[in-house]
């Protein structure tokens, strides 16, 4: 399984800084070892999607509606980011969560409607400070795995521990492995074998430096990047930090 090395722009870049960071990635995407994909903002997406028109790196959104069209104001639906060149989206991040009161049925009915548009979800769970320092940690992520994800599910899950989220503070390598190893156990509960091949994203202040060593523990099947994506150098360089296979 070839790992995933995702960035989320987050609510970044103007059309002139989204194009020239697309260009920069697609400059160093040839024979990397890892699949690419970067989420711009609505506002760019069509732009970024032109500039990789032809690369190996895809294009998604960050959020979209769970309903196909209607009287939602400001929201957007999965099927207007597939027609303006995303084939992937992000789902259930928790800054969507935190700030909009995103729950996990609301996260399970956005997965529905991208998968409906013809996009593959990346699905975020992870815990909060205090339920880490309080020991529920895997119970939490238990219930937000059991509760995103519909069935049959044909996408992927990152595991993005929210202290870990633009503090430059990671998980370490044995929290990593102990919690991904939990996930891959929930998804074969749920899945089956199917479950052996959804791949288990980790995100949380990943950077050139960190990349190897924590994209190298079992189940990590990639990364979800914020900061560190906004520089085309440093998003290649976690790129080239993907194990083979
Ligand atoms: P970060 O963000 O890499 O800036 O910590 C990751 C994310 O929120 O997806």
């Amino acid at each position: 399984m070839r790992q995933l090395i995702a960035g989320n722009w987050k609510m970044n870049g103007l059309r002139a800084e989204a194009t020239t960071l697309a260009q920069g990635v697609r400059a160093g995407a040839a024979g990397l070892r890892c699949d690419l994909l970067v989420c711009p903002p609505f506002t760019v997406i069509e732009a970024v999607a032109r500039a990789l028109d032809g690369s190996p790196v895809a294009v998604g959104g960050q959020d979209c509606h769970a309903l196909h069209e209607g009287a939602h104001t400001g929201d957007v639906a999965a099927a207007m980011l597939r027609d303006a060149g995303a084939t992937w989206v992000i789902v259930g991040h928790s800054e969507r969560r935190q700030n909009h009161g995103e729950t996990d049925e609301l996260v399970r009915e956005k997965v529905l409607a991208a998968a409906a548009a013809g996009l593959t979800p990346v699905v975020c769970v992870g815990e909060t400070e205090d339920q880490r320092a309080s020991g529920q940690e895997t119970e939490v992520v238990g219930w937000q795995i059991a509760g995103s994800l519909p069935k049959p599910f044909a996408g992927v899950v990152a595991y993005e521990p929210v202290w870990a989220i633009g503090t430059g503070r990671t998980a370490t390598d044995q929290d990593v492995a102990t919690m991904h190893a939990f996930i891959r156990e929930e998804l074969v509960r749920q899945f089956g074998e199917a479950g052996q091949e959804i791949r288990i994203l980790y995100g949380g202040s990943m950077r050139p430096a960190n990349a190897a060593s924590l994209l190298g523990v079992p189940h990590v099947g990639g990364g979800l990047i914020g900061g560190a994506s906004l520089k085309a150098e440093d998003f290649l360089a976690i790129a080239r930090a993907a194990r083979e296979g």
